[in-house]
């Protein structure tokens, strides 16, 4: 990897970030007269802990990481913009990303006046690190990985992802909002050894809070102070922040609805093989299933019809014919079935 200097936006390495009241004072006092809060309404009349600490002890617990390692922020999404607005120059510089893949690196990218360069998966929706390697070009910043991959549900390769990480002098971004789902641990071990990587992890999916707004990011210590400089003062809200903590406290009933799920998606491939338009089941490791179905459009419109949403990805690049089943409650996955089962087109 090259100097993290070198990789940084040269004003955002000189930027001095701004202070908040709560950055400037830590410990003991009883009367707080230095934040312009109104002194009724406790406790959601104070501003929260700028850098969440509470929070991020308790996830350095859990994931036997350093606090120092771990950014926490307003869901993953805001780790990606502040990753592509820390490293990349509007104008000038770019990413490089899989295709088909989750779409806020691109999105985020643009936003930021940043190319996003897309690169296709392999055969089985494999990567091919020396394909991305050769995307790379001198204003490169940034690669994004996302593994388990969404939409396709696959694991990506841990070699091909070594190999891009050793070659590669930029910083790489592996998602990773899916992992608790997956067979493989996660790439946080790898920490140590690789300074420009980035793991990014959700308390959307396994932990079952989308609605709080709770992503993390890993990285070198180096890494995360960079993205703590550039982050709204306080980017977590108290209230995220305490739910997160009770959250995280029920790992255990975690880890009993993920197996149910897992349960059900077996259940749900299983029924779906059955089906005469089901093409292709491709294997997931994720709590959702891509499949390939003779015609995706017409499945899509009449789910609808019949109150079922799903996602179609019909016009995604190598998803043509595709659409991508979330695995829901018993209930909720038979409704399907049940629909899918009487379908006429
Ligand atoms: C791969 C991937 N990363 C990140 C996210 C968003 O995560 P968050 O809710 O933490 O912003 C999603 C949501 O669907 C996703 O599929």
């Amino acid at each position: 990897m090259k100097n993290l200097k070198d990789l940084v936006r040269p004003n955002i390495w000189d930027l001095k970030p701004y202070s908040s009241a709560r950055d400037e004072f830590h410990g003991e006092a009883s009367v707080f007269l230095d934040a312009n809060e109104n002194p009724y309404y406790e406790p959601y009349n104070r501003y929260p802990d700028p850098m969440q600490r509470e929070l991020k002890n308790r996830i350095s617990a859990l994931k036997d990481i350093a606090p120092e390692y771990i950014f926490t922020g307003n869901g993953s999404d805001e780790a990606i913009d502040l990753v592509i607005r820390a490293f990349c120059e509007p104008g000038i510089d770019n990413i490089v990303t899989i295709t088909p893949s989750y779409g806020m690196y691109e999105v985020a990218a643009n936003t930021n006046h940043v190319t996003c360069v897309k690169v296709e998966l392999a055969s089985g929706f494999k990567l091919n690190a020396q394909a991305i390697l050769d995307a790379v070009d001198s204003h490169t910043k940034v690669i994004f990985l996302c593994s388990p991959n969404n939409p396709t549900g696959n694991l990506l390769n841990r070699e091909e992802i070594y190999r891009i990480l050793k070659y590669f002098g930029g910083i790489v971004v592996v998602d990773e909002a899916y992992i608790d789902f997956a067979s493989s641990l996660s790439l946080t071990r790898g920490l140590v050894g690789f300074p420009n990587l980035v793991v990014l992890q959700t308390l959307s999916k396994a932990w079952g809070a989308a609605g709080i707004r709770l992503g993390m990011a890993f990285a070198s210590p180096g890494i995360i102070a960079v993205l703590n400089k550039i982050k709204y003062p306080y980017n977590v809200s108290r209230l995220t922040q305490e739910y997160a903590l009770d959250v995280l406290s029920r790992e255990e009933g975690m880890k009993n609805k993920l197996s149910e799920i897992l349960n059900e998606r077996s259940l749900v491939e299983t029924a779906l093989h059955e089906l005469p338009f089901v093409k292709q089941i491709y294997p997931s490791d994720a709590n959702f299933i891509l499949v390939r179905v003779e015609d995706a459009n017409a499945t899509y419109d009449y789910l609808v019809k019949q109150g079922i949403i799903v996602r179609n990805r019909n016009t995604i690049a190598l998803c043509e014919g595709c659409i991508r089943i979330t695995i829901g409650t018993p209930e909720e996955n038979n409704a399907l079935l049940k629909a899918l089962n009487t379908m006429t087109l």
